[in-house]
């Protein structure tokens, strides 16, 4: 008999397709996120579980599936998962590293200089019929990118990549992080820092730290008030790393310039969030790895890794590698 599988999303066709070949497949075919109810009854019974960052995936879901052997997440973070808890239960959790690593350091990248020099307000400006001088000297000022001095907060896969973007553009480089990392010291003119001297010291702050419990909220009202008073916040990393009361009230009141932000504490952001009505932030709705050709390498690797497990194997990238 073939195992089960439930996918909570439809994921690209390259994984999916290897998934559904293979194993008894349950896909969620609405774009609407299921339930945990909805997860729990569809998965009943199932070996495997694919899900997505904004899936729910605690003891009431783990505990109410008896068979699970794999969680395979279409992501690289997995702070929606609780791992320990499916550790102890013997499952394996998996996730997609580094190939998402470029695209999502090219959205960080397109965030720091669409904040830096005011491309959504520009685009703004124009659309509201507000374009009526050709040449302003005073017109949408910015900051500059070229030889400014960016802070990098976790300098793991995605920070280092930003930090090759960052060379390119002649800035100086800060970072921080729990563990030195001397590889990328050697290659580039980087500065391990304490985050404080980071804050301080940076006009362009970009966060790149797994949600956890040290992480959760790591920026807050007395970080904010460390920063320069026209530096730029970039976050493509998680929403909870900041606390967004804190960063509302540093970008209203001015202790920083601008944000530009990809994650929020609640996705989707609310349709009351009081950062909609701030003209100083760009925002994106969560879409760091979004490139076609990032989300099919994404969709194999998740099959893989969750073919692998239901194999007996050890997947590829696998976060638990204790419980096989
Ligand atoms: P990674 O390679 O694991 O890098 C994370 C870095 O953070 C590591 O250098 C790690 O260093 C450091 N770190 C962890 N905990 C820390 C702490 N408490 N204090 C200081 N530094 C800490 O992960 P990645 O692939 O670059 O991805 C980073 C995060 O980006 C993911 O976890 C995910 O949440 C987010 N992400 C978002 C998008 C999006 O669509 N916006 C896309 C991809 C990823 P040590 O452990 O060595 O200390
Ligand atoms: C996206 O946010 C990811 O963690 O892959
Ligand atoms: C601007 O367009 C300039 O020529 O300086």
């Amino acid at each position: 008999m073939k195992q089960r599988v439930f996918v909570t999303r439809k994921i690209p066709d390259e994984g999916l397709r290897r998934i559904t070949e293979k194993f008894d497949t349950t896909v969620w075919d609405s774009e609407e996120p299921p339930s945990i109810q909805e997860i729990v009854q569809n998965a009943e019974d199932c070996d495997g579980l694919v899900t997505l960052l904004s899936d729910p995936i605690g003891p009431d879901v783990i505990n109410k599936l008896p068979k699970l052997r794999v969680i395979a997440q279409y992501a690289v973070g997995y702070d929606n998962i609780d791992v320990p808890l499916a550790t102890k239960r013997k499952i394996a959790v998996t996730n997609t590293p580094g190939v998402l690593t470029e695209t999502t350091a090219d959205l960080t990248w397109a965030l720091l200089m669409a904040a830096s020099r005011r491309i959504a307000e520009a685009d703004r400006y124009i659309r509201d019929k507000k374009w009526d001088v050709a040449w302003g000297p005073e017109l949408l000022l910015g900051t500059d990118i070229f030889g400014a001095t960016l802070g990098i907060v976790g300098m793991g896969r995605i920070g280092q990549s930003v930090a090759r973007r960052a060379s390119g553009f002649n800035m100086k480089i800060l970072y921080y992080s729990r563990t030195r990392n001397e590889s990328i010291e050697n290659e580039l003119d980087v500065k391990h820092v304490d985050l404080h001297t980071l804050l301080r010291e940076s006009d362009i702050v970009t966060l790149h730290i797994p949600l956890n419990s040290e992480t959760h909220h790591l920026i807050s009202k007395a970080e904010f008030e460390l920063m320069k008073e026209d530096s730029i916040l970039v976050n493509t990393s998680r929403g909870k790393v900041v606390d967004e009361r804190a960063l509302y009230n540093a970008l209203k009141e001015g202790h920083i310039g601008s944000a530009g932000l990809d994650v929020f504490q609640e996705e989707p952001i609310s349709k009351d969030s009081p950062l909609l009505d701030l003209h100083n932030i760009v925002i994106s709705p969560h879409i760091g790895s979004a490139s076609k050709n990032t989300r099919a390498i994404m969709s194999r690797m998740c099959a893989e890794n969750l073919i692998a497990a239901l194999d007996g194997n050890m997947p590829p990238n696998i976060v638990n590698p204790e419980v096989l």
